[in-house]
């Protein structure tokens, strides 16, 4: 199962809002997340951490340098001295003062409004089953009654594992990682961790899988597409979804290719 849209325009195809609107806002922000829902995106793809106190927060990098005024790794931080940072002011003046969103702030955001894909980040999995990130995110999609429009994934194939041992019935999707694929094509993958769909690059959807995919009718959703030439070739081809850091330009080339 897919995750249901909170307003779907029926033209089977999924404009994802990369980090949110992360080409205009800094990534992974309150404000990137408001300018996806203005620009017509369908999702907002977020990554996802743990704080040294157990709390799941928004942000993509280990370290914290290049994203905040803050230096080290972000898993040494509590969530108190974390909200002290300063994630905005890399990206511009206007955006200073902008804190790490947790996962609850972005979850309470998007309800009713836009629909989650959790992306679940390595450095925050562990070989448990319970008690990690992946079960507290869980608990947060269904404190929030998001469970039919959150769409979980992790390159890390335990975290989709234990997300589905957890609660079987929660949309999730394997991000490709060829170091720990061993040569398994799509279908393969996706049967043996019961996911629910395929995520990769676009340079990593060559023929093979494609074939693979079309085969199985796998859904497959592709990071992180910007220039409009190659948006046109994927959602021609036929993909479920595409994560861009442009999510207003994706909207205009879909809307283009499917008229
Ligand atoms: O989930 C798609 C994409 O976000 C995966 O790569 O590094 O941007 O999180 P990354
Ligand atoms: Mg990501």
């Amino acid at each position: 199962m897919l995750p249901t849209l909170y307003s779907d325009n029926g033209d089977n195809f999924i404009v994802i809002a990369h980090r949110g609107a992360s080409a205009y806002f800094p990534e992974n922000t309150m404000p990137a997340f408001r300018g996806a829902v203005e620009m017509g995106a369908e999702m907002i793809e977020i990554d996802v951490m743990m704080s040294s106190d157990g709390v799941p927060v928004v942000f993509h990098d280990a370290t914290l340098a290049d994203h905040t005024n803050g230096e080290g790794e972000l898993a040494d931080y509590s969530l108190e001295e974390l909200r002290e940072l300063d994630a905005g002011s890399w990206f511009g003046a206007e955006f200073a003062g902008e804190k790490i969103p947790t996962l609850e702030e972005v979850l309470q955001f998007a309800r009713d409004r836009i629909a989650v894909n959790i992306e679940i980040k390595t450095e925050a999995v562990t070989d448990q089953e319970r008690g990690g990130v992946e079960e507290k995110s869980l608990e947060l999609v269904r404190k929030y009654g998001m469970e039919d429009h959150v769409l979980f994934s992790s390159f890390d194939y335990r975290a989709i594992a234990h997300i589905k041992a957890l609660e079987p019935t929660m949309p999730a999707a394997l991000l490709y990682n060829s170091q720990t694929s061993n040569k398994r094509l799509p279908s393969q993958l996706v049967a043996d961790y019961s996911a629910d769909a395929f995520n990769c690059s676009y340079k990593q959807l060559n023929r093979k899988r494609l074939l693979d995919i079309r085969l199985h009718n796998i859904p497959v959703f592709v990071y992180t597409v910007n220039q409009q030439q190659r948006m046109k070739k994927l959602v021609k081809m036929g993909v479920t979804g595409i994560f861009s850091d442009k999510p207003d330009l994706l909207r205009k080339v879909a809307e283009n290719v499917n008229k």
